[in-house]
């Protein structure tokens, strides 16, 4: 393992809340997300009081817009100094192109390293029927290939992906591709609405470059602890 793959999501409606997290697992996590709840009651400068734990920030916003004004969101990202984000592949490739292009050209603006632009391919809260209801092809193994191999061919460096999609991609795209995913429990926590799930470990052993851990870690008795168990498991 080259680097602390864990992602812990700051899926938390205050800042304070965000930034108690955050300092206190900080040394076990290789990243913190921060999602639409937490940057839209929070602001953008809670990615630098993040980012001010030392460590990286994956601002998980799933850009979708012309691409144009992606491309300025991506900058705008840039300029956050966040080292990983999102967007939707089915923005398009035209899209996905010039997002990657907008990470490239503004990290060297400032002089930094461009981010990890991952696309999001079939939400896991699709289904067959919801996906032939907005006219997509309703196998959602297929559709998640197309996205990816789109995604692949637009320039994108990474994908977020279930957990059980992972062997499937890893069938099919450059091995360089880094895959982020959800969807871990440990076993040890309660049930919840992630239905469909892997261990770290299996996670890892499937292809996984880096995970991305919410409950498992914010809802533990010892939030430390538990990110810390979580990185032994791995070794
Ligand atoms: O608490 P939990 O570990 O389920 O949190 C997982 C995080 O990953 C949440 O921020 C959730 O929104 C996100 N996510 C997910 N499943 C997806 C995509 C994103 O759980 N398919």
């Amino acid at each position: 393992m080259t680097h602390n793959p864990i992602i812990a999501a700051l899926d938390v409606p205050t800042a304070e809340l965000a930034l108690k997290l955050a300092q206190e697992i900080a040394p076990a996590v290789g990243a913190f997300k921060i999602g639409k709840e937490l940057f839209t009651s929070a602001g953008p400068d809670i990615v630098k009081r993040v980012r001010a734990t030392g460590a990286a920030v994956f601002l998980d916003l799933k850009f979708h817009d012309i691409p144009n004004t992606v491309a300025k969101a991506v900058a705008a990202a840039v300029r956050l100094d966040v080292q990983m984000l999102t967007l939707h592949t089915c923005g398009g490739s035209a899209m996905m192109r010039v997002a990657e292009q907008a990470a490239q050209q503004t990290a060297v603006e400032y002089g930094r390293t461009a981010p990890l632009v991952l696309g999001v391919t079939v939400l896991t809260s699709h289904d067959a029927a919801s996906l032939a209801e907005i006219g997509w092809e309703p196998n959602i193994g297929q559709q998640v290939e197309r996205l990816a191999r789109l995604a692949t061919n637009s320039g994108l460096r990474g994908l977020v992906c279930s957990p059980l999609e992972l062997v499937a991609l890893r069938q099919v795209l450059p091995a360089a591709m880094q895959l982020v995913t959800p969807g871990i429990r440990t076993g040890a926590e309660k049930v919840d609405d992630q239905k469909r799930t892997l261990t770290p470990r299996e996670a890892m052993q499937a292809g996984a470059s880096w995970l991305v851990i919410g409950r498992p870690i914010s809802a533990a008795p010892n939030p430390r602890l538990a990110a810390e168990q979580i990185l032994a498991s791995l070794a």
